[in-house]
């Protein structure tokens, strides 16, 4: 397990005052990626956490997941600004097994899962309708059956090498934890705010 019992207990604790303290979509994190020097980011929901990482899903042909394919590198920020608190992650970035994926997929509405069928995720729409032509598309194609997996759509499990925790306090000296993987272990270092 990549990830200690230490930093799972705080994010934990962490996420469920958030949750606690009306954060709306505690899971929400922005996710960075980069493609050679572009870099981008945007928002995705944490759909789970272990010991082994901070898993994701989505489009594996969207921006995103050819930016991961190419350069399995991310870092992730989760801003709880209700109780003043911040996450960030950074780390390699792998696959989920398909077995993960699938019983993921499973869980979802059948709405979200015809959804996945039906966006190219990322990719420019010729004209409006386009979208909703493929949602009644894949609706068709599945009638009266479940819907499967699609092989483009799957997760990510980001495996941290740096965990920062951050506690808003007054007259912004706040504090700063820091976690760095050191090859066997986490070493734990306070910032300066
Ligand atoms: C609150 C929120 C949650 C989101 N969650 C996801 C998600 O879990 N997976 C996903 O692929 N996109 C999610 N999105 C959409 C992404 O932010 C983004 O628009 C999309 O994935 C395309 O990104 P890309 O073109 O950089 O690949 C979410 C957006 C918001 C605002």
């Amino acid at each position: 397990m990549r990830i200690s019992q230490d930093i799972l207990d705080r994010f934990n604790s962490g996420f469920q005052q958030a949750e606690r303290n009306g954060v709306i979509e505690p899971t929400a994190m922005v996710l960075a990626t980069a493609h050679q020097s572009q870099i981008s980011c945007r928002t995705v929901l944490l759909k789970g956490l272990d010991g082994r990482g901070f898993v994701f899903y989505t489009n594996l042909t969207s921006r995103k997941g050819l930016q991961l394919v190419h350069n399995p590198q991310a870092a992730l920020t989760f801003l709880w600004r209700e109780i003043q608190q911040q996450v960030l992650v950074e780390g390699k970035v792998e696959k989920v097994s398909d077995q993960e994926a699938d019983a993921y997929f499973a869980r979802r509405s059948r709405g979200s899962q015809i959804g996945a069928w039906a966006s190219k995720q990322s990719q420019v729409m010729a004209k409006p309708g386009d979208l909703s032509a493929r949602v009644a598309e894949y609706e068709k194609r599945f009638e009266g059956e479940s819907v499967s997996r699609p092989s483009h759509w799957s997760g990510f499990r980001v495996v941290p090498d740096m965990v920062e925790f951050w506690y808003g306090q007054d007259c912004r000296l706040h504090d700063r934890f820091r976690y760095q993987w050191q090859d066997d272990g986490w070493d734990m270092v306070r910032l300066y705010p």
